[in-house]
């Protein structure tokens, strides 16, 4: 594919510091990251961090999202958060079934899909996650089960809904264990999710961004970034140290 993609390094903290860490792993990020044509940093602090973060953000090109969000546009849903409120913040980007949301709050296929269509209409960029576990990889289903997570979004906001949305596979066996997939394990599946795309229109599926998430470290970056259908990375660990974060953007 010759299409020149922007490369973009989002750092998902999960439910991990405070407002002092949030300002000071900001402000580090801040001041170290690289001004780099086509590259572009991404951070996804949690909730109660967001609006502090944006603030912080502003007049720069550090870009700040949310790790999930309610289907639901608004009402009695104690304890979640709509797509308008995420937008109304200053929100960009909102994670839309990342594996820990699949895995620990249940969330299925149909869910995802939905969540991924209230980004939309709200005018959010849904970064949809993907990937198999390790029972599923071992038992041949792999590209099944990202097929199966990919068409459930497909039917519900078409093809051209991921004209304006990015897509991350993060190998579930490799989400914070410390196994990286191997760059030519990570390509196949990238490519595989390129090539459903590509099957309802070739344009969205040579432009979207498709990140790999899963142990990716300064270490292991370079190799995996380098791979042609790889565009990025969703960080987990490594996004909450500044300096792994920006080697990593560097590596990009
Ligand atoms: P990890 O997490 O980099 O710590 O493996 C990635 C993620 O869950 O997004």
């Amino acid at each position: 594919m010759s299409v020149t993609r922007k490369t973009l390094i989002a750092g998902n903290w999960k439910m991990n510091g405070s407002a002092a860490m949030a300002e000071s792993l900001v402000g580090d990020v801040l001041t170290g990251m690289p001004d780099q044509d086509g590259l572009q940093l991404l951070v996804l602090p949690p909730f109660p961090y967001l609006a502090q973060v944006i603030l912080q953000c502003q007049s720069h090109s550090l870009m700040v999202g949310a790790q999930d969000l309610s289907a639901e546009a608004n009402g009695a849903f104690t304890g979640d958060v709509s797509a308008s409120m995420l937008l109304d913040c200053g929100a960009s980007h909102v994670l839309v079934g990342h594996s820990e949301r699949r895995e620990l709050h249940s969330e299925d296929d149909q869910q995802v899909a939905a969540k991924f269509k209230a980004a939309l209409d709200a005018g959010l960029i849904p970064i949809l996650c993907v990937g198999e576990t390790l029972e599923q990889r071992d038992s041949g289903l792999a590209e099944a089960v990202i097929h199966r997570q990919l068409d459930a979004v497909l039917e519900m906001v078409s093809i051209q809904g991921f004209a304006s949305a990015i897509i991350a596979y993060e190998p579930v066996w490799a989400i914070g264990t410390g196994k990286t997939a191997r760059p030519d394990q990570a390509q196949e599946i990238h490519a595989l999710i390129r090539s459903r795309l590509e099957a309802q229109d070739a344009t969205i599926a040579g432009s979207i961004q498709i990140l790999y998430g899963g142990s990716m470290k300064p270490q292991n970056a370079a190799e995996l970034l380098a791979c042609e259908d790889i565009d990025g990375g969703l960080i987990g660990g490594a996004a909450l140290q500044a300096q792994d974060f920006l080697a990593i953007a560097a590596a990009a």
